[in-house]
């Protein structure tokens, strides 16, 4: 696929925000407290992954494939791309079961690795608020019908993952 200058300058941004979700999903998982936002942040961070290298492969002049409906095939990185969306969605439905459990017995205390985890959450939440409004600008500056379903189906992704981080919190009590 050709690309014009400024698809080219959009794309080139849109990279630069995919490794910003993997630094931070990353070292999040890392830093966070509770066992299972850390599963939770490793899958979302690989799905992350997946979304940059969607990315270079369009930047390199390579077919477009994620999120293209035209092909009854799917890609093997749409694919990857949807179990890893599907993995993170069932992490989430299961850090949400255990935490149903604990909240019966146990009020969370309001410790400080309990803060932390909320800090890191918001964070997230707050980045792919940001990334998601840069893919919804680029869909409307980019002219081929191609690149605007792969940056379209991209987007969906991260608002999915807005909503498994506002799941957690809202089940751990984080979320006014
Ligand atoms: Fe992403």
């Amino acid at each position: 696929m050709k690309l014009t200058e400024k698809e080219t300058m959009l794309l080139q941004d849109l990279k630069k925000q995919e490794q910003v979700c993997i630094d931070k999903y990353g070292q999040y998982a890392g830093t966070a407290g509770d066992a299972s936002l850390k599963r939770l942040f490793k899958e979302i961070g690989s799905v992350e992954r997946n979304h940059l290298n969607t990315i270079n492969n369009i930047l390199e002049g390579k077919a477009i494939s994620a999120g293209s409906k035209s092909k009854s095939t799917k890609s093997q990185s749409a694919n990857a791309n949807q179990t890893q969306t599907q993995s993170a969605k069932q992490t989430a439905k299961q850090t949400k079961m255990e935490q149903n459990a604990k909240s019966s017995t146990t009020v969370k205390a309001k410790s400080k690795t309990w803060e932390n985890d909320k800090f890191l959450c918001n964070d997230l939440l707050a980045t792919e608020k940001y990334v998601s409004s840069c893919y919804n600008t680029s869909v409307f500056e980019c002219a081929q019908p191609a690149l605007r379903n792969a940056l379209n189906h991209i987007q969906k992704e991260e608002q999915e993952h807005g909503k498994l981080l506002y799941d957690y919190m809202n089940t751990n009590g984080m979320y006014n």
